[in-house]
């Protein structure tokens, strides 16, 4: 029987971040298994772990990746002990005015690959397995300019406290972990478009090593929430205590 861990969203950013701390902090994984579409990056990190990797390089909007994940599973009598789902992108902007590929792309992504790579691995884990999902602190309320974004991202943590009550019999542990805006290339990626994230979530902008330390303690601590910092904690607080129309009223006007 094989350990492995399996990460995807692995070419960079908080994905990146869970291989080195994998590969530092657990010695009783055989393998990390590294996701994304670019292979040089992919390379690059398997250069510097410790362990062995295997790259699996592929979109995983497509169901040809997962597929092959699930064959590569069957085949070799692996164990996943960790499944890290850190691919994920958002766009900002207005709805209607954004690329109907990209508003799509994000549920394809965000959501159905996420929930698709999680029944697959399912049957491979056992007692002790571990599943963290990135979900974020727009999960917590609707955000504008970001609408697609923000509901994909409160599926993933609808899903993953649920699954987790279910698996927990199973000694499956889910976390989903909400962090607000991290130091990563997924700005780059949300502001293609030309729209500016606002200036006070950049403010509270943490950095990888704060999220992944955190999202580790917590699923190790068997919680199903991880928010890494102060600041979410109290905006998360603050959802659930006011109206959601009141926070969504405020945000839309630093918003326009
Ligand atoms: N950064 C933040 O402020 C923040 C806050 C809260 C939550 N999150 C969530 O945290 C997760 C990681 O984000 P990040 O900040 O690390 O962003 P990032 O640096 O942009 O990393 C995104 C990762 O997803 C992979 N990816 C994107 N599209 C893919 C596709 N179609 N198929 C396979 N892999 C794909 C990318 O790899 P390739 O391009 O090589 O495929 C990359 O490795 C995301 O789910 C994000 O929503 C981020």
């Amino acid at each position: 029987m094989k350990y492995i861990a399996i990460i995807t969203g692995a070419s960079s950013g908080i994905g990146r971040e869970f291989a080195y701390a994998i590969d530092q902090g657990m010695s009783s994984i055989d393998e990390i298994w590294l996701v994304a579409r670019r292979k040089d990056r992919l390379e690059d990190l398997a250069g510097k772990l410790h362990h062995h990797s295997r790259l699996i390089c592929g979109d995983l909007s497509s169901r040809i990746t997962v597929n092959r994940i699930q064959a590569i599973l069957k085949a070799e009598k692996c164990r996943v002990r960790f499944l890290i789902n850190a691919a994920g992108y958002g766009i900002l902007g207005d709805f209607e005015k954004c690329d109907r590929k990209d508003e799509t792309g994000m549920c394809d992504l965000n959501v159905r690959a996420l929930t698709d790579l999680t029944y697959v691995c399912i049957p491979f884990m056992g007692k002790g397995s571990r599943i963290i999902n990135l979900a974020s602190s727009a999960a917590f309320v609707p955000q504008l300019g970001f609408s697609v974004y923000a509901a994909t991202k409160s599926y993933v943590l609808s899903f993953s406290r649920s699954l987790n009550m279910e698996l927990n019999k199973k000694g499956i542990y889910i976390t989903a972990v909400c962090p607000g805006p991290v130091k990563t290339e997924f700005f780059d990626v949300a502001e293609k478009n030309g729209n500016k994230t606002m200036s006070l979530k950049k403010a509270a902008m943490t950095t990888t090593d704060v999220v992944v330390k955190t999202a580790l303690n917590d699923s190790f601590r068997k919680k199903e929430v991880s928010v890494p910092t102060l600041t979410m904690k109290l905006f998360c607080i603050m959802c659930k205590v006011l109206p959601h129309r009141i926070i969504m009223k405020v945000t839309s006007l630093l918003y326009r």
